[in-house]
C-alpha cells in the first residue's frame, strides 16, 4: 500500500517560549499562524488520531466519514475484512468522496464527475475516460494507479480505530506506552461496545483549551457543581494521575473512598461544593462496577485530540477538531457494551445525562474554554501559570496538581519545534 507523509510544515520562527513548563503564552490560543503549523506538524505529524470505532465498521463495505485534524477522512472495512483509511478528496477536482457520515458502500463514486474509488482508495474508473466517438476523454498516459487520495496508517487498539498520516510513527502501542494501554484495556478490554448516541458539540474556543480542561484534575470538583453535590468526585478521595513518560498522554482517575472523612477540605477553604439542589429522580446516581473494580472515574486523553472517558457508567470516546482558531467541533460517541443488560443499559442512558453537551457535569466545560477565550483577548503576551503541584509532568498519586496539563506542553512544544527560552 502506498503511504505518503503529510505536509511537514516549518517550525514557527521568531516565537519563543520559557523553559518552565509552568508558563504557558496566550499566544499559542490566538494565532492564525500557530493553527496552520498545529495542523501540519501535529495532526498530520508522526501522532495518531483517533478515527472511529471498530465497532462502527462491523461489515463488509462499512464505511465512516470522520477527521484527522481539519482533514476529511474516509474509513472502510473491506471484503477482505481489514480496515482501510484514506483521505475523502477526489483525486479529480478535490471534493468529498463521501458524504455520509456512515454507511454501507460497494464502492464509491464522486458526485461531481463519476471518478470511482474501491473501498481501499484506489481509483477504479473514470467517467467518459475515451470520450465519444473517437473525441474527447483522458490522454491515453493517464494511469489511475498514480491518481488516488492519500492512504493513511491504521491501528486499532481494544477497539478503537486510529489513523496516521505520517510514516513515521511508531507503532500505536509504544506511542501509548504501557500504562495508558492497561487502563484502555481495563475500560474495553475483552468487550465490545454498542454506539448508545452521538453528539456532536461546538466549542468557542480553542482546541488546546479544551485538551487543558480535559487533563485537568484540578478543575474537576470545583467547576462541576454537581459532582460535590452528589458526592461523585471529590479531590480527597482515592486516585491519581498518570503522565505519559514523552508527557503527551494521561490518566485522571479516582474511586469509591470507602474511608472518606467529612473534612475534605472543601468546607475550610469556602469552596462551593453543595447547592441546595437536590435530584426528584436520584436513581440516576444509582450505577454498578464497571468493571469489577472500585474505581468510577477514569478519565484517559491521547494525543492530540482524543479522550478515552468513564464517569460513572457513562462510557464516552471523544475527538477533537480544531475548526478555527477560536472555534472546536467536539464529536461524542456514547457507549454501551454488547454483554450489558438490560438494566445496566438503563444505567449508561441515564448517566449519559452526565456528560455532553448539556450534561450535568460537562456543560461548564462546554463554556469555560470560551470564558478563557475571550479573558485573554488583548493578554498575547502573557501567560497562563501552571504551578499547581509542582513544574515537573510526572504521574502522582494527588489529583491537586497540574501535571497532566504541563504534560500536554512539553509533548506539544516538542512537536511544534518551538524555541525555548532560558529561565
Ligand atoms: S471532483 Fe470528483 S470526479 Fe471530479
Ligand atoms: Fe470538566
Amino acid at each position: 500500500m502506498d503511504r505518503l507523509d503529510g505536509p511537514q510544515a516549518e517550525p514557527l520562527s521568531g516565537r519563543a517560549w520559557p523553559a518552565s513548563l509552568t508558563q504557558v503564552p496566550y499566544w499559542v490560543f490566538q494565532d492564525e499562524a500557530v493553527l496552520r503549523t498545529e495542523l501540519g506538524r501535529v495532526f498530520h505529524g508522526p501522532y495518531w488520531s483517533y478515527l472511529c470505532l471498530e465497532a462502527e465498521l462491523a461489515e463488509p463495505g462499512d464505511f465512516c466519514a470522520t477527521f484527522i485534524g481539519d482533514q476529511p477522512v474516509l474509513v472502510t472495512r473491506d471484503v477482505d475484512g481489514e480496515l482501510y483509511a484514506f483521505e475523502n478528496r477526489c483525486a479529480h477536482r478535490g471534493a468529498l468522496i463521501a458524504m455520509a457520515e456512515h454507511g454501507n458502500a460497494k464502492d464509491f463514486t464522486c458526485v461531481y464527475h463519476a471518478w470511482t474509488y474501491n473501498l481501499q482508495g484506489d481509483l477504479t474508473a473514470v467517467a467518459f475516460q475515451d470520450g465519444i466517438g473517437g473525441a474527447g476523454g483522458m490522454p491515453p498516459e493517464f494511469c489511475m494507479e498514480r491518481h488516488g487520495p492519500r492512504k493513511l496508517r491504521t491501528a486499532v487498539l481494544n477497539g478503537l480505530v486510529f489513523g496516521s498520516l505520517s510514516n513515521d510513527v511508531p507503532p500505536l502501542q509504544e506511542y501509548l506506552g504501557d500504562e495508558i494501554v492497561a487502563r484502555i484495556e481495563r475500560l474495553l478490554g475483552g468487550r465490545t461496545p454498542v454506539v448508545l448516541g452521538r453528539f456532536t458539540q461546538e466549542l468557542p474556543n480553542n482546541w488546546k483549551l479544551y485538551v487543558e480542561n480535559v487533563k485537568d484534575s484540578y478543575h474537576a470538583s470545583i467547576l462541576h457543581l454537581f459532582f460535590t453535590t452528589f458526592g461523585i468526585n471529590k479531590l480527597s478521595q482515592r486516585g491519581g494521575i498518570i503522565v505519559s513518560e514523552d508527557g503527551a498522554h494521561h490518566v485522571s482517575w479516582s474511586a469509591i473512598d470507602r474511608s472518606a472523612t467529612e473534612d475534605d477540605g472543601y468546607r475550610d477553604q469556602k469552596i462551593r461544593s453543595e447547592s441546595e439542589y437536590r435530584l426528584r429522580d436520584p436513581s440516576m446516581l444509582d450505577g454498578f462496577s464497571e468493571v469489577g473494580d472500585d474505581t468510577t472515574l477514569q478519565i484517559l486523553s491521547v494525543f492530540p485530540g482524543f479522550v478515552l472517558q468513564q464517569i460513572q457508567n457513562a462510557v464516552a470516546v471523544r475527538q477533537i477538531l480544531p475548526i478555527g482558531v477560536d472555534r472546536t467541533r467536539l464529536n461524542w460517541t456514547y457507549l454501551g457494551f454488547t454483554d450489558d443488560t438490560e438494566a445496566q443499559r438503563l444505567v449508561r442512558l441515564k448517566q449519559s445525562n452526565l456528560v455532553g453537551p448539556a450534561g450535568y457535569v460537562s456543560m461548564e466545560d462546554g463554556c469555560i474554554g470560551g470564558f478563557v477565550q475571550r479573558g485573554i483577548a488583548g493578554a498575547g503576551d502573557e501567560f497562563a501559570t501552571l504551578q499547581m503541584g509542582g513544574s515537573e509532568a510526572v504521574s502522582s498519586s494527588s489529583r491537586v496538581t497540574e501535571a497532566s496539563v504541563r504534560g500536554f506542553w512539553k509533548a506539544y512544544r516538542a512537536g511544534m519545534g518551538f524555541t525555548l527560552e532560558d529561565a
